[in-house]
């Protein structure tokens, strides 16, 4: 089994009005130390999936239903207690927004001992000195290590962020949007810490993002979601250049590459679908060019490619053409069409 392997996970969140299907029938797998991207539009869901993985879902969400194997252990299923002792020590969590959940009126080595409080009376000089190396590894002067956040650049505080996640060398790390709202220099700065420090320590990292150029300088394995599902799931390396999945290839084309900067953006028509009744068929297809009729009565499970990639839609064979439709702006949307 994977060293991380979700199966059949469902996440709701009730509303006044209704039940929100947040997450349904999420598959996958990652072995350890790999890195996974998961990439898609706001609200699909990303930060839902994070928080699921570390069960920190808030008040109004539950697991429906599904299992979430960590090393084997179903933490979908594991005790509150069980569960905490797990977070930091064996999954750390830097959650969107991050930035603004350091203590404003302590230094980071206070959040440090703080942390580490959390599981053990802390030996302070012992401490220290792990302090001391993490900020190394992140590209941080120890010294920075008596500053108070407000002292921090953006990028500088994202990198404290990591350093402290790192304080029990867990072996799960989910991140979510860590570098959004930086700008492109800061970026690539912190992205290059993240690819170090998790090839240095070991780590398995799920990295969520809006923007699928930022992924593919990071992960070797990507997860691509569409409200709520995973549509296409492999090796970033085979997806990026040739995406199989009309939303995927979509996608691509409307974020830039941060290798080629200056390649015009197009945004996808149209809206998701409202997740209180989510289409019971294809999930994309009121947005997709290539939409027919078996796409509206029949949904599209995830198959596996020849290539090891699974992708969720009826035509995917029919890949190319609809790479170069797409791609070359003859694809007409629905919402165009109307
Ligand atoms: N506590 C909540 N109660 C009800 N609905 C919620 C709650 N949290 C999130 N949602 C809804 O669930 C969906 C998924 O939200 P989520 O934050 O997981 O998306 P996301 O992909 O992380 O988006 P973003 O890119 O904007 O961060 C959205 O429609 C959102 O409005
Ligand atoms: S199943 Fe049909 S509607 Fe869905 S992505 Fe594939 S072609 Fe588009
Ligand atoms: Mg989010």
């Amino acid at each position: 089994m994977s060293f991380l392997s979700i199966r059949g996970l469902d996440v709701h969140y009730a509303t006044r009005g209704a039940t929100l299907r947040v997450l349904r029938g999420i598959d996958l797998d990652i072995e350890r130390g790999q890195s996974l991207g998961l990439v898609g539009e706001s609200g699909c869901g990303k930060s839902t999936l994070a928080a699921a993985i570390l069960r920190l879902l808030p008040g109004n969400g539950r697991i429906a239903s599904g299992e979430i194997r960590l090393d084997g252990t179903d933490i979908a299923s594991v005790d509150a207690e069980t569960m905490r002792l797990k977070r930091w020590k064996e999954i750390a969590y830097v959650p969107q927004s991050a930035a603004t959940s350091l203590s404003p009126v302590t230094t980071l080595f206070t959040q440090f001992v703080e942390a580490w409080n959390v599981h053990a009376k802390p030996d302070r000089q012992r401490l220290r000195e792990r302090a001391e190396q993490l900020f190394r590894d992140v590209e941080l002067s120890p010294r920075w290590l008596d500053a108070y956040p407000h002292q921090f650049s953006g990028g500088m505080r994202q990198r404290a962020i990591i350093a402290l996640a790192l304080l029990f060398e867990p072996s799960l790390l989910v991140a979510d949007e860590p570098t959004t709202g930086l700008d492109v220099i800061v970026q690539r700065q912190v992205l290059d810490v993240i690819k170090k420090v998790q090839r240095q320590h070991g780590t398995t990292l799920v990295f969520v993002s809006h923007d699928i150029g930022v992924i593919a300088e990071l992960c070797s394995r990507l997860a691509v979601m569409y409200a709520g599902e995973l549509v296409e799931f492999g090796a970033t390396r085979a997806i990026i250049p040739e995406p199989w999945h009309p939303y995927t290839i979509a996608l691509k084309r409307a974020f830039p590459d941060i290798r080629h900067p200056d390649h015009e953006l197009h945004s996808i028509p149209g809206q998701p679908p409202s997740l209180a009744d989510p289409p019971r068929a294809c999930v994309f297809a009121a947005r997709c060019p290539f939409a027919r009729e078996r796409c509206r009565a029949e949904k599209p499970m995830p198959r596996a490619m020849p290539d090891g990639r699974r992708v969720a839609c009826h035509f995917a064979e029919q890949a190319e053409a609809m790479r170069a439709s797409i791609m070359s702006g003859a694809a007409i949307y629905p919402m165009e069409a109307a």
